[in-house]
Protein backbone atom coordinates (compact mmCIF):
# COMPACT_ATOMS: atom_id res chain seq x y z
CA UNK A 1 0.00 0.00 0.00
CA UNK A 2 0.88 3.37 -0.62
CA UNK A 3 1.45 5.34 2.20
CA UNK A 4 1.97 8.26 1.14
CA UNK A 5 -1.13 8.99 -1.24
CA UNK A 6 -1.85 12.72 -0.57
CA UNK A 7 1.53 14.21 -0.10
CA UNK A 8 4.52 14.32 -3.10
CA UNK A 9 6.73 12.01 -2.75
CA UNK A 10 10.40 13.42 -1.51
CA UNK A 11 8.48 16.29 -0.19
CA UNK A 12 10.17 18.67 1.49
CA UNK A 13 9.38 21.79 2.64
CA UNK A 14 10.56 25.19 1.94
CA UNK A 15 13.51 26.83 4.77
CA UNK A 16 11.54 30.17 5.16
CA UNK A 17 14.82 30.95 7.63
CA UNK A 18 18.05 29.87 8.01
CA UNK A 19 21.55 31.36 8.70
CA UNK A 20 23.94 30.85 5.58
CA UNK A 21 27.94 30.41 6.39
CA UNK A 22 29.63 31.14 9.32
CA UNK A 23 29.45 34.11 11.92
CA UNK A 24 29.97 37.20 8.88
CA UNK A 25 27.33 35.32 6.96
CA UNK A 26 23.76 36.00 6.28
CA UNK A 27 19.85 35.28 7.19
CA UNK A 28 18.62 34.29 4.07
CA UNK A 29 14.16 33.99 4.38
CA UNK A 30 12.02 33.64 1.65
CA UNK A 31 10.15 36.61 0.82
CA UNK A 32 7.19 35.90 1.11
CA UNK A 33 5.68 39.25 -0.26
CA UNK A 34 6.06 38.20 -3.73
CA UNK A 35 4.45 34.62 -3.59
CA UNK A 36 3.05 32.75 -5.18
CA UNK A 37 4.46 34.34 -8.80
CA UNK A 38 7.84 34.45 -7.73
CA UNK A 39 10.36 32.19 -4.61
CA UNK A 40 12.73 34.72 -4.14
CA UNK A 41 15.14 34.60 -1.31
CA UNK A 42 16.22 37.37 0.12
CA UNK A 43 19.86 38.28 2.64
CA UNK A 44 19.45 39.76 5.48
CA UNK A 45 22.81 41.19 6.63
CA UNK A 46 21.61 44.28 9.34
CA UNK A 47 19.32 45.19 11.93
CA UNK A 48 17.42 47.87 10.01
CA UNK A 49 16.60 45.16 7.04
CA UNK A 50 15.21 42.74 8.98
CA UNK A 51 13.55 45.31 10.79
CA UNK A 52 12.01 46.11 7.16
CA UNK A 53 11.36 42.57 6.74
CA UNK A 54 9.43 41.68 9.35
CA UNK A 55 7.62 44.88 9.10
CA UNK A 56 6.41 44.51 5.26
CA UNK A 57 5.98 41.09 5.77
CA UNK A 58 8.60 39.29 3.90
CA UNK A 59 8.65 37.24 6.53
CA UNK A 60 5.53 36.54 8.79
CA UNK A 61 3.64 34.58 11.26
CA UNK A 62 4.59 33.94 15.00
CA UNK A 63 6.92 31.76 15.10
CA UNK A 64 9.30 32.69 11.87
CA UNK A 65 8.89 36.32 13.44
CA UNK A 66 10.57 35.42 16.39
CA UNK A 67 13.14 33.53 14.78
CA UNK A 68 13.96 36.81 12.42
CA UNK A 69 14.09 38.23 15.68
CA UNK A 70 16.59 36.43 17.09
CA UNK A 71 18.88 36.67 13.93
CA UNK A 72 17.99 40.71 14.17
CA UNK A 73 19.83 41.03 17.17
CA UNK A 74 22.48 38.88 16.20
CA UNK A 75 23.26 41.23 13.33
CA UNK A 76 23.18 44.01 15.76
CA UNK A 77 25.46 42.49 17.82
CA UNK A 78 27.92 41.75 14.66
CA UNK A 79 27.67 45.64 14.25
CA UNK A 80 28.12 46.85 17.58
CA UNK A 81 31.64 48.95 18.56
CA UNK A 82 31.36 48.17 22.20
CA UNK A 83 34.57 47.71 24.46
CA UNK A 84 32.58 46.85 27.03
CA UNK A 85 30.27 44.65 28.22
CA UNK A 86 28.30 47.19 29.56
CA UNK A 87 28.26 49.17 26.63
CA UNK A 88 27.49 45.79 24.41
CA UNK A 89 24.14 45.40 26.71
CA UNK A 90 22.96 48.90 25.86
CA UNK A 91 23.57 48.74 22.46
CA UNK A 92 21.61 45.37 22.47
CA UNK A 93 19.04 46.68 24.47
CA UNK A 94 18.22 49.74 21.92
CA UNK A 95 18.38 46.98 19.10
CA UNK A 96 15.75 45.01 21.19
CA UNK A 97 13.38 48.16 21.55
CA UNK A 98 13.25 49.03 17.60
CA UNK A 99 12.76 45.13 16.86
CA UNK A 100 9.66 45.54 19.17
CA UNK A 101 7.94 48.47 17.11
CA UNK A 102 8.07 46.36 14.00
CA UNK A 103 4.58 44.74 15.11
CA UNK A 104 3.16 44.39 18.22
CA UNK A 105 0.74 41.26 18.34
CA UNK A 106 2.69 38.24 18.01
CA UNK A 107 4.13 37.08 21.32
CA UNK A 108 7.05 35.39 19.75
CA UNK A 109 8.63 37.97 18.75
CA UNK A 110 8.97 39.40 22.44
CA UNK A 111 9.61 35.95 23.60
CA UNK A 112 12.80 35.40 21.22
CA UNK A 113 13.63 39.03 22.66
CA UNK A 114 13.55 38.19 26.09
CA UNK A 115 15.35 34.99 25.48
CA UNK A 116 18.49 36.33 23.70
CA UNK A 117 18.31 39.06 25.92
CA UNK A 118 18.50 36.46 29.34
CA UNK A 119 21.40 34.98 27.62
CA UNK A 120 23.45 37.80 27.22
CA UNK A 121 22.66 38.68 31.02
CA UNK A 122 24.37 34.99 31.27
CA UNK A 123 27.10 35.90 29.50
CA UNK A 124 28.36 39.26 31.67
CA UNK A 125 31.96 37.64 32.10
CA UNK A 126 32.56 36.61 28.33
CA UNK A 127 34.45 38.24 25.84
CA UNK A 128 31.77 40.19 23.25
CA UNK A 129 32.61 38.44 20.54
CA UNK A 130 31.95 35.17 21.73
CA UNK A 131 28.17 36.37 23.39
CA UNK A 132 27.60 37.51 19.85
CA UNK A 133 28.49 34.25 18.59
CA UNK A 134 25.98 32.07 21.32
CA UNK A 135 23.64 34.41 20.05
CA UNK A 136 23.79 33.50 16.62
CA UNK A 137 23.83 29.60 18.02
CA UNK A 138 20.74 30.01 19.66
CA UNK A 139 18.66 31.69 16.93
CA UNK A 140 20.04 28.87 15.04
CA UNK A 141 18.93 26.42 17.17
CA UNK A 142 16.00 28.13 17.54
CA UNK A 143 14.92 27.22 14.06
CA UNK A 144 15.65 22.91 15.39
CA UNK A 145 13.29 23.72 18.03
CA UNK A 146 10.97 25.10 16.43
CA UNK A 147 11.39 22.30 13.35
CA UNK A 148 10.96 19.68 16.58
CA UNK A 149 8.00 21.46 17.98
CA UNK A 150 5.85 22.14 14.68
CA UNK A 151 6.54 18.41 13.81
CA UNK A 152 4.97 17.55 17.65
CA UNK A 153 1.76 19.71 16.82
CA UNK A 154 1.37 17.67 13.97
CA UNK A 155 1.64 14.28 15.24
CA UNK A 156 -0.79 15.27 17.89
CA UNK A 157 -2.70 16.84 15.81
CA UNK A 158 -3.17 13.91 13.29
CA UNK A 159 -5.38 12.51 15.52
CA UNK A 160 -7.95 14.76 14.87
CA UNK A 161 -7.92 14.83 11.40
CA UNK A 162 -10.19 11.17 9.85
CA UNK A 163 -9.24 9.63 6.51
CA UNK A 164 -11.08 11.32 3.63
CA UNK A 165 -12.17 14.75 5.68
CA UNK A 166 -12.32 18.22 4.92
CA UNK A 167 -11.14 21.35 6.92
CA UNK A 168 -10.88 24.68 6.90
CA UNK A 169 -8.65 27.39 7.43
CA UNK A 170 -7.67 31.04 7.58
CA UNK A 171 -4.12 32.88 6.96
CA UNK A 172 -1.36 30.73 7.20
CA UNK A 173 -0.31 28.81 9.41
CA UNK A 174 1.81 26.56 7.68
CA UNK A 175 5.54 26.03 6.97
CA UNK A 176 5.95 29.39 5.53
CA UNK A 177 4.89 31.16 9.01
CA UNK A 178 7.88 29.40 10.97
CA UNK A 179 10.77 27.54 10.16
CA UNK A 180 9.44 24.95 7.74
CA UNK A 181 6.79 23.03 9.36
CA UNK A 182 3.76 25.00 10.27
CA UNK A 183 1.52 24.81 13.20
CA UNK A 184 -1.85 24.69 11.70
CA UNK A 185 -0.76 22.81 8.78
CA UNK A 186 1.57 20.52 10.61
CA UNK A 187 -1.64 17.88 11.55
CA UNK A 188 -2.54 17.75 7.56
CA UNK A 189 1.51 17.20 6.59
CA UNK A 190 1.54 14.11 9.02
CA UNK A 191 -2.33 12.76 8.19
CA UNK A 192 -1.32 12.84 4.52
CA UNK A 193 2.34 11.22 5.09
CA UNK A 194 0.30 8.34 7.61
CA UNK A 195 -1.56 8.14 4.34
CA UNK A 196 -4.58 9.33 4.65
CA UNK A 197 -6.65 11.56 2.09
CA UNK A 198 -6.95 15.31 3.48
CA UNK A 199 -8.61 18.11 1.53
CA UNK A 200 -8.00 21.67 2.89
CA UNK A 201 -10.49 25.60 2.10
CA UNK A 202 -8.17 27.98 2.23
CA UNK A 203 -10.11 31.63 2.98
CA UNK A 204 -8.19 33.91 0.77
CA UNK A 205 -7.61 36.30 3.74
CA UNK A 206 -8.44 39.73 3.52
CA UNK A 207 -6.68 42.24 2.91
CA UNK A 208 -3.48 40.53 2.32
CA UNK A 209 -4.41 37.29 0.91
CA UNK A 210 -1.73 34.89 2.92
CA UNK A 211 -4.13 32.36 2.33
CA UNK A 212 -4.47 32.53 -1.33
CA UNK A 213 -0.61 33.42 -1.79
CA UNK A 214 0.97 31.29 0.72
CA UNK A 215 -1.66 28.24 2.41
CA UNK A 216 -2.55 27.73 -1.28
CA UNK A 217 0.66 27.87 -2.94
CA UNK A 218 2.28 25.61 0.18
CA UNK A 219 -0.04 22.63 0.23
CA UNK A 220 -0.01 22.60 -3.62
CA UNK A 221 3.06 22.02 -3.58
CA UNK A 222 2.85 19.16 -0.79
CA UNK A 223 0.56 17.99 -3.10
CA UNK A 224 -2.18 18.20 -0.21
CA UNK A 225 -5.37 19.18 -2.42
CA UNK A 226 -6.22 22.95 -1.25
CA UNK A 227 -9.83 24.40 -2.51
CA UNK A 228 -9.41 28.60 -2.27
CA UNK A 229 -12.09 30.69 -1.13
CA UNK A 230 -12.68 34.03 -0.28
CA UNK A 231 -13.07 34.68 3.27
CA UNK A 232 -16.79 35.70 2.40
CA UNK A 233 -17.50 32.14 1.45
CA UNK A 234 -16.95 30.70 4.83
CA UNK A 235 -20.44 30.46 5.77
CA UNK A 236 -21.61 28.96 2.66
CA UNK A 237 -18.66 26.27 2.82
CA UNK A 238 -19.83 25.08 6.47
CA UNK A 239 -23.52 25.23 5.73
CA UNK A 240 -23.08 22.75 2.93
CA UNK A 241 -21.33 20.86 4.94
CA UNK A 242 -18.25 20.69 2.73
CA UNK A 243 -16.04 20.85 6.15
CA UNK A 244 -15.47 18.61 9.26
CA UNK A 245 -14.14 21.47 11.39
CA UNK A 246 -11.44 24.62 11.30
CA UNK A 247 -8.11 24.28 12.33
CA UNK A 248 -6.03 27.69 12.68
CA UNK A 249 -2.64 29.60 14.06
CA UNK A 250 -2.54 31.90 16.80
CA UNK A 251 -0.38 35.06 17.43
CA UNK A 252 -0.92 34.85 21.20
CA UNK A 253 -3.40 32.89 23.44
CA UNK A 254 -3.85 34.45 26.89
CA UNK A 255 -4.23 32.35 30.08
CA UNK A 256 -7.54 32.17 29.82
CA UNK A 257 -7.81 30.50 26.46
CA UNK A 258 -8.62 33.98 24.16
CA UNK A 259 -6.18 33.98 21.58
CA UNK A 260 -5.24 36.62 18.67
CA UNK A 261 -4.93 35.23 14.81
CA UNK A 262 -5.45 37.01 11.91
CA UNK A 263 -8.55 39.31 11.12
CA UNK A 264 -11.70 37.23 10.35
CA UNK A 265 -10.68 34.03 12.50
CA UNK A 266 -13.49 35.73 14.94
CA UNK A 267 -15.83 35.23 12.00
CA UNK A 268 -14.86 31.93 11.53
CA UNK A 269 -15.08 30.51 14.79
CA UNK A 270 -18.18 31.90 15.72
CA UNK A 271 -20.08 30.39 12.25
CA UNK A 272 -18.01 27.26 13.30
CA UNK A 273 -20.14 27.10 16.68
CA UNK A 274 -23.12 27.90 14.62
CA UNK A 275 -22.79 25.08 12.32
CA UNK A 276 -21.39 22.65 15.04
CA UNK A 277 -17.75 22.45 13.99
CA UNK A 278 -14.83 22.02 15.86
CA UNK A 279 -12.07 24.74 16.14
CA UNK A 280 -8.91 23.38 16.97
CA UNK A 281 -6.24 25.98 17.11
CA UNK A 282 -2.29 25.29 16.98
CA UNK A 283 -0.11 26.88 19.75
CA UNK A 284 3.30 26.31 19.96
CA UNK A 285 4.50 27.36 23.96
CA UNK A 286 5.86 30.52 22.41
CA UNK A 287 2.79 31.66 21.71
CA UNK A 288 1.11 31.46 25.21
CA UNK A 289 1.15 34.56 26.93
CA UNK A 290 0.51 33.45 30.59
CA UNK A 291 0.69 37.31 31.95
CA UNK A 292 -2.39 38.52 29.99
CA UNK A 293 -5.71 37.10 31.96
CA UNK A 294 -7.85 37.83 28.88
CA UNK A 295 -7.94 38.43 25.19
CA UNK A 296 -8.76 41.86 25.68
CA UNK A 297 -5.63 42.61 26.88
CA UNK A 298 -3.53 41.37 23.58
CA UNK A 299 -1.73 44.40 21.87
CA UNK A 300 -3.76 44.24 17.93
CA UNK A 301 -1.59 45.91 14.85
CA UNK A 302 -3.09 48.53 12.89
CA UNK A 303 -1.67 48.67 9.52
CA UNK A 304 -1.96 51.17 6.73
CA UNK A 305 -5.08 52.39 4.75
CA UNK A 306 -3.52 51.49 1.64
CA UNK A 307 -3.39 47.65 2.28
CA UNK A 308 -7.29 48.33 1.78
CA UNK A 309 -7.49 51.14 -0.52
CA UNK A 310 -4.98 49.93 -3.01
CA UNK A 311 -4.28 46.41 -2.47
CA UNK A 312 -1.46 44.89 -4.78
CA UNK A 313 -0.83 48.18 -6.65
CA UNK A 314 -4.42 48.87 -7.44
CA UNK A 315 -6.65 51.28 -6.26
CA UNK A 316 -9.69 49.81 -5.32
CA UNK A 317 -11.54 52.48 -2.74
CA UNK A 318 -12.40 56.00 -3.73
CA UNK A 319 -9.65 58.91 -2.44
CA UNK A 320 -9.34 59.65 1.12
CA UNK A 321 -12.09 57.12 2.14
CA UNK A 322 -11.19 56.29 6.23
CA UNK A 323 -10.50 53.01 6.61
CA UNK A 324 -10.24 50.68 9.70
CA UNK A 325 -7.06 48.00 9.17
CA UNK A 326 -6.58 45.81 12.42
CA UNK A 327 -4.70 42.90 11.33
CA UNK A 328 -5.15 40.52 14.11
CA UNK A 329 -8.55 39.58 16.36
CA UNK A 330 -9.30 38.23 19.32
CA UNK A 331 -11.43 34.90 19.70
CA UNK A 332 -12.90 34.26 22.82
CA UNK A 333 -11.90 30.75 24.59
CA UNK A 334 -15.68 29.91 24.00
CA UNK A 335 -15.25 29.09 20.83
CA UNK A 336 -12.23 26.69 20.50
CA UNK A 337 -12.76 23.15 21.15
CA UNK A 338 -8.72 22.69 21.86
CA UNK A 339 -5.68 23.76 22.13
CA UNK A 340 -3.04 21.37 19.72
CA UNK A 341 0.75 22.41 21.40
CA UNK A 342 3.63 20.35 21.00
CA UNK A 343 3.11 18.85 24.38
CA UNK A 344 -0.38 17.59 23.87
CA UNK A 345 -4.14 18.79 22.86
CA UNK A 346 -5.65 20.86 25.35
CA UNK A 347 -9.38 20.95 26.06
CA UNK A 348 -11.25 23.05 28.57
CA UNK A 349 -11.02 24.58 31.23
CA UNK A 350 -8.33 25.95 29.35
CA UNK A 351 -6.66 28.14 32.00
CA UNK A 352 -6.06 25.22 33.87
CA UNK A 353 -4.45 22.88 30.94
CA UNK A 354 -2.51 25.75 29.30
CA UNK A 355 -1.05 26.95 32.86
CA UNK A 356 -0.22 23.36 32.96
CA UNK A 357 1.76 23.21 29.97
CA UNK A 358 3.66 26.61 30.64
CA UNK A 359 4.69 25.78 33.39
CA UNK A 360 6.22 22.03 32.24
CA UNK A 361 10.60 22.42 31.94
O1 LIG B 1 0.13 38.94 9.45
P1 LIG B 1 0.69 37.55 9.43
O2 LIG B 1 0.74 36.96 8.07
O3 LIG B 1 2.00 37.47 10.16
O4 LIG B 1 -0.36 36.70 10.28
C1 LIG B 1 -0.08 35.35 10.54
C2 LIG B 1 -1.14 34.65 11.30
O5 LIG B 1 -2.15 35.23 11.67
C3 LIG B 1 -0.88 33.22 11.66
O6 LIG B 1 -2.06 32.50 11.70
C4 LIG B 1 -0.19 33.16 13.04
O7 LIG B 1 0.92 34.02 13.07
C5 LIG B 1 0.22 31.80 13.40
S1 LIG B 1 1.62 31.26 12.44
C6 LIG B 1 2.01 29.69 12.92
Amino acid sequence: MNHNQTINPGFQPLKTIEWVGDAAGVCRIVDQTVLPVELRYLDVADLATMWEAIKVLRIRGAPAIGIAAAFGLYLAARKSTALTYTQFRTDLAAAADYLSTSRPTAVNLFWAIDRIQTLIASLSDAPIESIAEQMRLCAMQMIDEDNRVCRAIGLHGQELIANDSTWLTHCNAGGLATAQWGTALAPFYIAAELGRKVHVFADETRPLLQGARITAFELQRAGIPVTLITDSMAATVMAQGRVQGVIVGTDRVAANGDFANKIGTLGVAVLAKEFGLPVYVAAPISSIDPTLSHGGLIPIEERHSREITHGFGRQTAPDYVSVYNPAFDVTPAKYVTAFITERGIIRPPFHKGLAAVFAQP
